[in-house]
C-alpha cells in the first residue's frame, strides 16, 4: 500500500445504518480494516464491503480484546498504510474510550480523525418522541453513566430536582438505585421516566412511567441483552403526548404488545 494510513474513529449511531453520517458511510466503504464494538449492527458493518472486520468489543465484563491490544492493532495497520475504521456505537467520544484511543494514536504519531456519530443519549429519547430540552419544561440535560455509583451519585446529588433532564447510559442495572437517589434528593415520585431499549433497532421497546416505579420497570422477555437508556424528567410526558402514549395511574401491566398507557412497554 502506498498512500499513508489513517485511522478514523467513527461513530456508528444507535444501530440503524440510516442514522450514520455520510462521512461514516464513506469511511466504511473505503476501509481496509474495521475494528468494531459490541453495539454495532450487522447492517452497518455490511457497508464495509472491502474491509477485514474484527470484533474487539466489550460488554459488561466480557472484553474481546485488551485496550492496549486495540491500540497496537490500529497503529500497526496504519503504519502499513491501511485505512482503518475504529467503529464505535453512538458517538466515539461519549463513554466510548474514543479519546483514549485518539491519545494513543497521537502518541504513536499515527494520523487519525474523529467522525462524530449520533449518540444514543440523544437518539434514543428522540426516537421515542422525547425532546431532551423543551421550552418551559427543561432548559438543560445531563448525561451520566449508570455503570458505577461512584461516578453517577455525586452528579445526581448535585442536581436540583427538575433542574435538568437526566439521561443515563449503561444504567439499566442501576435503575432502582438511581430512582432511589433522585427521590432522596427531593425529586417527586411522580416525575415521568422512560426506559428505552434497542432504540432504532427492530427490538426497540419503550417503557414510560414514574420515578417511584422506575426501579420495578421489568425488562421484556428476550430483551435482557438489549442496550438501554433511561430518561428522567417532565420531557418524558411531552414524549408521551407526541407519541400517543396515554398516561395512566395504573401500576405496570407489561405485555409484549404493550398496551397504550403509562407504565407499559410499547414497540
Ligand atoms: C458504552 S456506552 C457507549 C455510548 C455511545 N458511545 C453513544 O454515544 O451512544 C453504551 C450504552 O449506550 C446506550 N445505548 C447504545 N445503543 C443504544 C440503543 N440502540 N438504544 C438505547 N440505548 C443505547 C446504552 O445505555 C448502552 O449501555
Amino acid at each position: 500500500m502506498s498512500a499513508p494510513g489513517l485511522v478514523s474513529l467513527v461513530g456508528a449511531g444507535p444501530g440503524d445504518p440510516d442514522l450514520l453520517t455520510r462521512r461514516a458511510a464513506q469511511r466504511l466503504a473505503e476501509a481496509d480494516l474495521v475494528l468494531y464494538d459490541a453495539l454495532v449492527s450487522p447492517a452497518t458493518l455490511a457497508l464495509a464491503t472491502r474491509a477485514q472486520r474484527f470484533y474487539v468489543g466489550k460488554r459488561c465484563k466480557n472484553h474481546a480484546m485488551a485496550q492496549e491490544t486495540i491500540h497496537r492493532l490500529m497503529v500497526r495497520a496504519a503504519r502499513r498504510g491501511c485505512r482503518v475504521v475504529r467503529l464505535k456505537g453512538g458517538d466515539p467520544f461519549v463513554f466510548g474510550r474514543g479519546a483514549e484511543e485518539a491519545l494513543a494514536l497521537q502518541a504513536a504519531g499515527v494520523p487519525f480523525e474523529v467522525v462524530p456519530g449520533v449518540s444514543s443519549a440523544l437518539a434514543a429519547p428522540a426516537l421515542a418522541g422525547i425532546p431532551v430540552t423543551h421550552r418551559g419544561v427543561a432548559a438543560a440535560f445531563t448525561v451520566v453513566s449508570g455503570h458505577d455509583a461512584a461516578t453517577w451519585q455525586p452528579i445526581v446529588d448535585a442536581l436540583r430536582p427538575g433542574s435538568s433532564t437526566l439521561v443515563v447510559l449503561m444504567g439499566l442495572g442501576s435503575r432502582a438505585a438511581i430512582a432511589a437517589a433522585l427521590q432522596a434528593r427531593g425529586w417527586a415520585a411522580s416525575t415521568p421516566c422512560a426506559v428505552l431499549l434497542g432504540a432504532s433497532t427492530p427490538e426497540a421497546a419503550t417503557w414510560t412511567g414514574t420515578l417511584d416505579r422506575l426501579g420495578e420497570a421489568p425488562i421484556p422477555e428476550g430483551a435482557a441483552d438489549a442496550p438501554g437508556t433511561l430518561v428522567v424528567g417532565e420531557v418524558v410526558a411531552v414524549g408521551d403526548r407526541l407519541s400517543g402514549r396515554t398516561p395512566s395511574e395504573e401500576p405496570a401491566a407489561v405485555t409484549a404488545a404493550g398496551a397504550a398507557r403509562r407504565h407499559s412497554w410499547q414497540r
